[in-house]
């Protein structure tokens, strides 16, 4: 396991679980934000995201479990899932298998569920154009983010004001955010999200100064995210190359933070 720390963040190349259980202190994040492997066979180069149905969401159970130990008490867990998914012809209610893990943490209180109309539809979804009355397809243009927050605990985050206009506010507060997808960062990994979306995360739910946890960091979108909006971030990433992407992309980002202050994005760079 490497540990890589930066002036905003520290880095964690390793695995989950054992980065949660031997290096991270509990009440250490005031947001989880993930988006974790939906195990439908992606190709994340080092981790087998074919595991049985059973299997994963014991995994994720684990997984759950030890980052929402990390968060403080009235700090929100925002996760970033597919509504359902299907495997070899079978529909998996994957947000709603999440949602019982997470009911059954104690900790924990459902606050609610933001969809993310992805705009777009793509032929991706079509897979097999089927006319009966008895099996109309539905397609899935949108994933969910589904949000809980932690229980008041003997750490609770600090009760601050937040710092957006009132509009921005509202546009949040409205639970369906149409947010394009960014498909130019797919080449260097198969399921990045568009920075906007952990943008509006980070922008709604903390304020300035606090910290962003990322247990699948992937290539970074949360964290950079987490640095143009003023929040220090830990991420945690299995594979090494991944890192290596962020790191550059960090760099990048650092330089032209400082020739241009306000509203930068990926096209920026
Ligand atoms: C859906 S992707 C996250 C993408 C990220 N949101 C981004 O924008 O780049 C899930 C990530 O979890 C990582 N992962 C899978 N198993 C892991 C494990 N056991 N420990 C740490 N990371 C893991 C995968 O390598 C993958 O990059």
């Amino acid at each position: 396991m490497a540990k890589i720390k930066l002036k905003e963040g520290t880095i964690f190349n390793g695995d989950v679980l054992k980065v949660l259980s031997e290096k991270i202190s509990p009440y250490t994040a005031d947001l989880i934000f993930t988006s974790p492997p939906y195990n439908i066979g992606k190709d994340y180069g080092v981790y087998k995201d074919n595991l049985g149905f059973d299997t994963f969401f014991g995994w994720m159970r684990e997984v759950l479990k030890g980052v929402s130990e990390k968060l403080k008490g009235l700090g929100f867990m925002v996760l970033n899932i597919p509504e359902s998914v299907t495997v070899k012809g079978m529909k998996i209610p994957f947000a709603f298998e999440i949602q019982k893990i997470l009911e059954r943490f104690g900790e924990l209180e459902y606050y609610g569920k933001i969809i993310w109309k992805k705009g777009v539809f793509s032929r991706a979804f079509v897979t097999e154009v089927d006319m009966k009355i008895t099996s109309p397809p539905l397609y899935e243009t949108f994933e969910v983010l589904l949000v809980y927050r932690k229980k008041p605990s003997s750490r609770n985050r600090a009760l601050k004001c937040r710092q957006i206009e009132y509009s921005e506010f509202l546009t949040y507060a409205n639970p369906v955010w149409e947010v394009t997808p960014d498909i130019t960062r797919r080449y260097y990994h198969p399921a990045p999200f568009p920075l906007e979306l952990p943008q509006r995360v980070i922008r709604h739910f903390t304020v300035k100064g606090e910290t962003v946890l990322d247990p699948f960091m992937g290539i970074g979108t949360t964290l950079l995210a987490a640095l143009i909006e003023g929040r220090k971030f830990i991420g945690i990433e299995l594979n090494p190359v991944y890192v290596e992407h962020f790191l550059i992309d960090y760099e990048t980002f650092k330089k032209h933070m400082t020739l241009k202050k306000s509203n930068l994005t990926l096209h920026h760079i």
